[in-house]
């Protein structure tokens, strides 16, 4: 594909997304297909010779869409907001286009600067106090990940990381697996799937507290469970509370929630994939 074709075949997608989203409540939120119904429209092995773009845009609207889920549809009532604004279109194509991998500062220097610059002006909106931001001199700032599970897993790594090398301070004396071996993660039993699985990927046992009558976590239950843990020789090391679960939508007590793991010095993951978006 050279350059004008290129143009030709932007320009056509452009006005092909343009119209799915103005037209997407005229189609049907579910698919009116059987599980593996594309297999049986689409050849058996990648095509050796290959077609006209025009061709394919067709075929988007032959084969693919009426195996899609129509998730940005007004009448799709699990609507999950996802980055399929007109902006964050184009900016996917411009990102697309410079398609830089961003390992390091020099592997790309915008991309790196950009992240930090951005995650800041959403900390300053959400009005976190300074020490959540980026700056020269703290410990604070965000990083983006692709999706919550990742997030949450991740933090779970980096929990587990902190805890060992404030034990190792603390008792220079200890072996730091026999410290891994000990740490322990709590959450909900409302919490998303994704939370206990990173306790799974990550080799720490997570404990899935009971809720009060509004389904939020309280502060005494995670006091509780910590204490009982901590009577075994555990060490408390990660906790995620969630603002707005699931299933029901509930929000853990962040109050008392976070003065325990501020009085015990647990790294507190918050899970707001849902109602905080
Ligand atoms: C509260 C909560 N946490 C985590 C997730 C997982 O999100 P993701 O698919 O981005 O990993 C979801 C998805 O519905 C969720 O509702």
């Amino acid at each position: 594909m050279d350059t004008s074709e290129f143009i030709q075949f932007a320009k056509a997608t452009i006005d092909y997304v343009a119209d799915y989203t103005d037209n997407v409540r005229s189609r049907n939120v579910l698919p009116d297909v059987e599980p593996g119904y594309l297999s049986k429209l689409l050849p058996k092995e990648a095509p050796q010779k290959s077609e006209k773009w025009q061709e394919v845009l067709k075929d988007v609207e032959k084969y693919i869409m009426p195996g899609v889920t129509h998730w940005s549809s007004p009448y799709f009532h699990a609507y999950f907001p996802s980055g399929n604004s007109f902006p964050s279109l184009v900016a996917d194509i411009v990102s697309s286009a410079i398609g830089c991998i961003g390992f390091s500062w020099i592997a790309s220097p915008a991309c790196t600067e950009l992240e930090v610059i951005t995650c800041n002006w959403l900390g300053q909106m959400l009005g976190l106090p300074s020490e959540f931001l980026n700056s020269s001199n703290g410990t604070g700032g965000g990083i983006i990940q692709g999706s919550a599970s990742e997030c949450t897993f991740i933090c779970l790594l980096a929990a587990k990381e902190r805890t060992v090398r404030r034990m190792k301070q603390l008792h220079p004396e200890l072996d730091e697996d026999r410290i891994r071996a000990k740490l322990v993660a709590y959450t909900s039993n409302q919490s998303n799937s994704s939370v206990e699985k990173a306790g799974i990927l990550g080799s720490m046992p997570m404990r899935l507290l009971s809720v009060d009558d509004k389904c939020s976590l309280r502060g005494e239950t995670l006091k509780k469970a910590m204490q009982d843990d901590m009577e075994k020789g555990l060490i408390p090391c990660y906790v995620v509370a969630t603002l707005g679960t699931t299933s029901t939508c509930a929000f853990d007590n962040m109050d008392e929630i976070g003065l325990i793991c501020k009085e015990y010095d647990m790294w507190l993951h918050v899970d707001a994939a849902y109602a905080g978006r």
